[in-house]
């Protein structure tokens, strides 16, 4: 599915399944085939000023709810990657150019839990994995998040698309809301290497042993948030690895969507689960669960420290 289809599904406030035979997502992920990828670019930090030539042009609005929308632009793989319709290139695109649903299914949940209490974004530290577009970072600086970083794992997709859209959304006028260009981070690069990029300033955290020092809890992000990141097994304990070094100890908490299963590339959130279980030092909740009509069901899932 590629951008607001999804946007008049209405989310209950808790645990919710619902049915939108009208959505579709044309799923483009192949199964890896052929020489193995290149390796990743190396990490690095992309400045608000750098927004590329190549941009969104006409704004598209998202709804999220009856006093929200979120505006988005559009680019396509050809002029940014000279690939046509492509939705994956291991190694050289990860699929960041597309809305998928499952960013809205996110922004829906975080809409839900605010309204109900459960989630406090005010003031808080927001970092957005893979996040393309970045609509769910760009709603909880909308609702009052005191920094927000963006992480993709191309330059070129938070230089084309997403510090156009955090502008639109988030730099509207001066006069309203509190953004700075020091509210805001943009880091390209490959999860496996992007930790101490994301953390430079802060202490790093260091919970590969489940070993928690006097240090913890003075660092980290408070929220993080993904959507249509667990697609691909090979990078799940990166990216597994990645959360629990970054996330604030002991009161961080990790909002995931994602579908079930990804056919063709074989992760899904079903295994992300299994990983964090296997490690044993997170407690996950499921929020939401999705059914669209066809075989595969999407989910929102939520991690915090036990
Ligand atoms: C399918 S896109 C989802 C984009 C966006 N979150 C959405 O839902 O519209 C997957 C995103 O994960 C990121 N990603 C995938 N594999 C990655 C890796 N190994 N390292 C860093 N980022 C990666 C890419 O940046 C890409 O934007």
């Amino acid at each position: 599915m590629e951008d607001t289809e999804a946007k008049n599904t209405t989310f209950p406030s808790s645990l919710f399944s619902f049915s939108n035979p009208n959505v579709s997502f044309g799923f483009g992920f192949g199964a890896a085939s052929g020489p193995p990828p290149p390796p990743p670019p190396p990490a690095l930090e992309v400045l608000l000023s750098e927004e590329s030539p190549v941009t969104g042009g006409n704004l598209e609005p998202v709804v999220v709810d009856d006093s929200l929308s979120i505006y988005k632009g559009r680019v396509n793989t050809c002029d940014v990657f000279g690939v046509k319709n492509s939705d994956l290139v291991p190694g050289k695109y990860e699929g960041g150019l597309k809305l998928w649903e499952g960013s809205l299914d996110l922004v829906k949940t975080l809409n839900a839990d605010i309204k109900d209490d459960r989630l406090l974004v005010e003031g808080k530290r927001v970092l957005e994995l893979g996040c393309g577009h970045g609509l769910p970072g760009i709603f909880a600086g909308l609702k009052g998040a005191g920094l927000v970083h963006f992480q993709d794992f191309n330059a070129e997709v938070l230089r084309c698309l997403t510090i156009p859209n955090v502008k639109v959304n988030l730099f509207k006028e001066p006069s309203q809301g509190t953004f700075t260009s020091s509210s805001v981070g943009f880091y390209a690069g490959d999860w496996s290497e992007i930790d101490n990029l994301l953390l430079s300033g802060a202490t790093v955290q260091d919970k590969s042993t489940n070993h928690h020092t006097e240090n913890d809890g003075h660092s980290g992000y408070d929220i993080i948030l993904m959507a249509e990141t667990v697609y691909a097994l090979d990078s799940l304990p990166s990216l597994y690895r990645l959360i629990k070094k970054c996330l604030h100890y002991p009161g961080g908490v990790v909002y995931m969507a994602g579908k079930k299963h990804y056919f063709g590339v074989g992760g899904g959130t079903r295994q992300f689960l299994r990983l964090a279980a296997e490690d044993g030092t997170m407690q996950s909740d499921l929020l939401a669960e999705v059914t669209d009509g066809s075989s595969n069901v999407r989910e929102v899932w939520k991690f915090s420290f036990k």
